[in-house]
């Protein structure tokens, strides 16, 4: 256990992270260190973006937040209770929409509420809001099949939206699309989380897409990753990309990025040699 001393933290907070780390089979010959003394502090309602190279964490730390996978070092809290296992108030999306291919879109927005034992008519209610809210009501009886990618991975959102969390977790949720649906689906999700008040811990090696939506931008070293500067966007939204202070952001992202980037891709060429 570590020594050192708890910086300290409110239990308004809805995400804290203290000398967080994660080694991934531990005590074995395969034993392999993702994450190393991550301290994080987000603040309810703010949109924070992990950037970072491939294969430096980010993934593995929105796993630890969701309650999915145990820390190895540190301590986790939400909102003053200590993250151990999953909870409905902190919601994961992934890359890939992971819809029922056999239920109706109103039914995969449905599933968790039915797993948590809500009574029908109040479950029919909080879809139709959810639904109403990623702009897809008309939808509610069609299969992910019909639907294109943008609408999956807005069905997702209307799914993670349900539960009502107060953190929502995305795991590179746009990284599929092709770049006009990106960029509607940026804009489409500040609208939603305006309207939530939830905090969201968004994952992206995009820095446009961190220049866009991030209030705070966490970016991360090489693995095992830890934090190599927080950078705050105080820019009003919606963002201008093509501003000048746009650009010098991104300059600036971009300078962080690049030595980690070379780091990581060296590790890999070791790796594969
Ligand atoms: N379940 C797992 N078991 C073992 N190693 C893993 C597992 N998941 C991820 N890793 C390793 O942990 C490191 C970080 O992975 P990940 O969090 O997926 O990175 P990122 O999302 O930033 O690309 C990588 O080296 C990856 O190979
Ligand atoms: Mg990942």
């Amino acid at each position: 256990m570590s020594s050192r001393s708890v910086a300290p933290f409110s239990s308004r907070d809805a995400v804290v992270c203290r000398g967080v780390g994660k080694t991934w089979a531990p005590a074995t010959p395969r034993a392999h260190e993702a994450l190393r003394e991550i301290d994080l502090d987000v603040a309810p309602g703010e949109f924070i973006v992990l950037l970072g190279p491939s294969g430096c964490g980010k993934s593995t730390m929105l796993y630890l937040i969701a309650g999915l996978e145990d820390t190895t070092a540190g301590e986790l809290w939400s909102f003053g209770d200590r993250v151990e296992q999953p909870s409905p108030e902190r919601s994961l999306i992934f890359q890939e929409a992971s819809l029922f291919p056999w239920l109706s879109v109103g039914q995969n927005v449905a599933f968790g509420l039915s797993i948590a034992g809500m009574a029908s008519d109040e479950r029919r209610g909080i879809v139709r809001q959810a639904l109403q809210r990623v702009g897809l009501l008309e939808a509610i009886d069609k299969r992910p099949h019909e639907l294109s990618g943008g609408m999956r991975q807005r069905v997702a959102v209307a799914r993670a939206l349900a539960m009502q969390p107060r953190v929502l977790l995305m795991d590179e949720p746009f990284a599929a699309l092709d770049v006009q649906t990106r960029a509607r689906m940026q804009s489409f999700l500040l609208d939603v989380w305006q309207a939530s008040g939830a905090s969201v811990l968004f994952v992206t090696h995009h820095i446009d897409e961190a220049i866009a939506l991030a209030d705070r931008v966490v970016v991360f070293t090489a693995r095992p990753g830890r934090i190599k500067t927080i950078v705050p966007v105080g820019l009003s939204r919606p963002r201008d990309p093509f501003s000048r202070e746009t650009e010098a952001l991104r300059r600036h992202l971009t300078a962080q990025l690049r030595d980690e980037v070379d780091r990581a891709f060296a590790e890999q060429e070791t790796v594969m040699a």
